[in-house]
C-alpha cells in the first residue's frame, strides 16, 4: 500500500502512445500509477510497470480490461484503491481512430460506443 501522501494516477490504455508517455511523466511527476489495456497489449504493459519501477521507483499496479465495458473500469479502479490506496487522477486516454468507411454504420457505432462509453465510464472515477 503506498503512503497516504502519495497521489495516484490511473492511465487507460497505457501500454503504449500517448498513455505510456502519461504515465511515464505523472510517475517521474511523484504519482503512483495504475496501467490499463487489453489483454492483446499484457507485455507492453508490463514493460511500461518495469521501466516506471526501474527509472522512478514509483509503484504500479496492472489491472487489464476493456475500458468500454462498466465491469472493467470497476475493476481497475478497485485495483488502483486496493494497492495503490485510491484513485486521485482519471486520464481516459485509451480509444480507437480506426480508418473507416463513413457509411460503415456498425463500425462508427462500435467506434462511438467505445470512445463516448469510456469517457462516461470514466468519469465517476476523478478528474479526467
Ligand atoms: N495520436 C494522435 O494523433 C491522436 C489524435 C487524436 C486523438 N487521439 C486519441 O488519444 C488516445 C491515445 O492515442 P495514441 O496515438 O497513443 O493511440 P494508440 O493506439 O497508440 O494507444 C491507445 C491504447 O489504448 C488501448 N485501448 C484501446 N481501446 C481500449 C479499451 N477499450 N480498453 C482498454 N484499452 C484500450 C490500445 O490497446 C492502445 O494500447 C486515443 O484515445 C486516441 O484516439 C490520438
Amino acid at each position: 500500500m503506498a503512503s497516504t501522501q502519495t497521489k495516484v494516477a490511473v492511465i487507460t490504455g497505457s501500454a503504449q502512445g500517448i498513455g505510456r508517455a502519461i504515465a511515464l511523466r505523472l510517475a517521474a511527476d511523484g504519482f503512483s500509477i495504475a496501467l490499463n489495456d487489453l489483454e492483446s497489449h499484457r507485455s507492453k504493459l508490463e514493460a511500461v510497470a518495469e521501466e516506471i519501477k526501474k527509472t522512478t521507483g514509483r509503484d504500479t499496479v496492472i489491472s487489464i480490461g476493456d475500458v468500454s465495458k462498466e465491469t472493467d473500469v470497476q475493476a481497475l479502479v478497485d485495483a488502483a484503491v486496493n494497492s495503490l490506496g485510491g484513485v486521485d487522477v482519471m486520464v481516459a486516454n485509451a480509444g480507437i481512430c480506426p480508418a473507416i468507411p463513413f457509411i460503415d454504420s456498425k463500425l462508427i457505432v462500435r467506434l462511438l460506443a467505445v470512445l463516448v462509453l469510456i469517457a462516461l465510464k470514466c468519469s465517476d472515477c476523478g478528474r479526467i
